[in-house]
């Protein structure tokens, strides 16, 4: 996707450096953070400088391949790069799925490994787009979409899943309006789905967390469209903090509850939801904020009280029922027969 005229994609690989798009500092600062060994790539996983299902997914298939590339020969530093790839974040299956991808190319030569990473990127790319074509045909002219957290392509190597569709549709000729759900506690919905939005000229607007279900009450809202970090075997869908609740009140309201994902997110291993490991962090992610004093530097201010302690569960699992189709790459799906297409 283009950046002030500019096509970049979230992560990418230059010689044996992992270049990304650091999502902190959006939207208030586009910089890119080069991460120069495989633990390096690690820190950049677990502190979000590069999150989302698939643009953490290439990552960690290109920290896969520097572990290789640092030290190919070496079977013990390789295992426990792995694992430590591994441990940086619980619960996007595309992580985990890129890491057994690269580790075993790598059993055949280094340069296997490197190829896998980029092979993994690119299929990335492509997946996405092939969603946006998918789910533009269930767009309407004129509707008004929800979605949560942000699953546009900075969450992917490219185009995004939840927002894929959004962008092919407005590409297309259609009127779309988008509301963006804040997102709690770290705004992906206010800072970098508002910010992608903007920079494709879609129009939209920035909800608090908890006026969903208004909206949807007064009619205002066509569509959700929501993407996933795992997705069981039997259709229920791991996502961000929040999405359970959406959801509900879809149901409630009679209103269409999309998920967006490709197959790579789809853990079949895994058969309900109930297996999801849903990652718990920090508690200071509920209690500060951050953003920029008057000269533009990022500051932190507290805005809980002071004494007292926060819980902070990264995501939740929406049950298959809940959910009207999952759009994938290779197709549109009741979440029930997602097993039909068990590689
Ligand atoms: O914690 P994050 O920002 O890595 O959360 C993941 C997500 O971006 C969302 O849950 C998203 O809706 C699905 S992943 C494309």
């Amino acid at each position: 996707m283009k950046v002030a005229g500019k096509n970049y994609r979230t992560v990418w690989m230059e010689d044996n450096t992992v270049c990304l798009i650091e999502q902190n500092l959006l939207p208030f600062e586009f910089k890119i953070f080069r991460a120069k060994n495989y633990r390096e790539t690690c820190t950049v996983i677990s502190t979000m400088i590069v999150r989302g299902a698939g643009a953490i997914g290439a990552t960690a298939g290109y920290a896969m391949a520097q572990a290789f590339v640092e030290d190919g020969d070496d079977i013990a530093f390789v295992k426990k790069a792995r694992e430590e790839i591994e441990n940086t974040r619980p619960t996007a299956q595309n992580l985990f799925y890129a890491v057994e991808r690269v580790y075993s190319a790598g059993q055949i030569s280094v340069q296997q490994a490197v190829e896998e990473a980029q092979k993994i990127a690119d299929e990335d790319a492509a997946a996405c787009k092939k969603i946006g074509e998918l789910g533009n045909e269930l767009i309407r002219d004129g509707a008004n979409i929800e979605t949560h957290c942000n699953a546009g392509w900075l969450a992917f190597v490219d185009y995004g899943s939840a927002l894929s569709p959004v962008y092919a549709a407005h590409r297309s000729g259609k009127q779309v309006f988008v509301y963006a759900d804040e997102t709690r506690p770290r705004g992906q919905g206010a800072r970098l789905t508002a910010w992608e939005l903007q920079n494709e000229n879609v129009e939209h607007l920035i909800i608090p967390d908890n006026a969903g279900a208004h909206l949807m009450s007064q009619g205002k809202v066509d569509m959700i469209i929501v993407g996933s970090d795992r997705i069981a075997a039997n259709g229920d869908v791991a996502n961000k903090i929040g999405t359970l609740e959406k959801a509900i009140a879809a149901k409630y309201y009679g209103i269409p509850f999309y998920v967006a994902a490709p197959v790579s997110t789809i853990d079949f291993d895994c058969t309900s939801g109930k297996d999801i490991p849903i990652e718990q962090r920090h508690e200071d992610e509920v209690l500060y904020q951050t953003g920029p004093d008057a000269k533009g530097k990022l500051q932190q201010i507290r805005i809980g009280s002071p004494g007292s302690n926060a819980l902070n569960p990264a995501f939740d699992v929406t049950p298959a029922e809940l959910v009207t189709a999952i759009i994938t790459d290779k197709g549109i799906f009741n979440p029930r027969e997602l097993i039909t297409i068990k590689p």
